[in-house]
């Protein structure tokens, strides 16, 4: 339905809980490297994601690399962030809109925000929390694309 893009994501439970929202809304995951943790089966497994084989997941060196070889265009591209006022739902999505999101400690990249900031979503906070946990913002806007999109996205 979605591709969900995680730039360089360090936590491994914060992945593997958005691997498994990708696997419930039949959409594609994407980790761009460098990556905080391996994705050795093993470790998968003791991190009990057991189910990750059926997730639809690419890594990519690059966001550069991912960006020349995807149908990722600036039009269905969104960049969520703390750092801009418009509400995700606000936006009009559309199957297959690449939605990215940041790494757990820094966010994504300023030069990346300044490049893309008429596509900029936040989820409104109360001003007293710095942000959300990393899975959390996938969901909330991940399945706001899924009502979105009812009946084609077929939840
Ligand atoms: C833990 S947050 C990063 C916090 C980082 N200190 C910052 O200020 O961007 C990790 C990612 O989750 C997403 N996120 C968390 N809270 C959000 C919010 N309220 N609105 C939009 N995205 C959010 C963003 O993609 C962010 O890059």
């Amino acid at each position: 339905v979605f591709n969900i893009v995680l730039v360089e994501p360090e936590i491994p439970p914060n992945t593997g809980n958005i691997a498994r929202l990708c696997l419930a809304t039949d959409s594609t995951l994407h980790l761009v490297k460098p990556l905080g943790f391996s994705l050795d089966h093993r470790q998968l497994r003791r991190a009990g994601l057991d189910y990750w084989d059926e997730v639809k997941v690419t890594v990519w060196d690059s966001l550069q690399h991912l960006l020349a070889a995807t149908e990722a265009t600036p039009d269905r591209s969104f960049f969520l962030t703390t750092k801009c006022a418009r509400p995700y739902y606000d936006q009009s999505f559309k199957a297959g809109d690449f939605l990215f999101f940041g790494r757990e400690t820094k966010g994504l990249p300023e030069s990346l925000l300044a490049e893309n900031f008429s596509r900029l979503l936040t989820i409104p906070m109360r001003p007293q929390t710095r942000s959300l946990n990393l899975a959390t913002a996938v969901a909330i806007v991940l399945f706001e694309g899924v009502r979105q999109l009812r009946p084609e996205s077929r939840l």
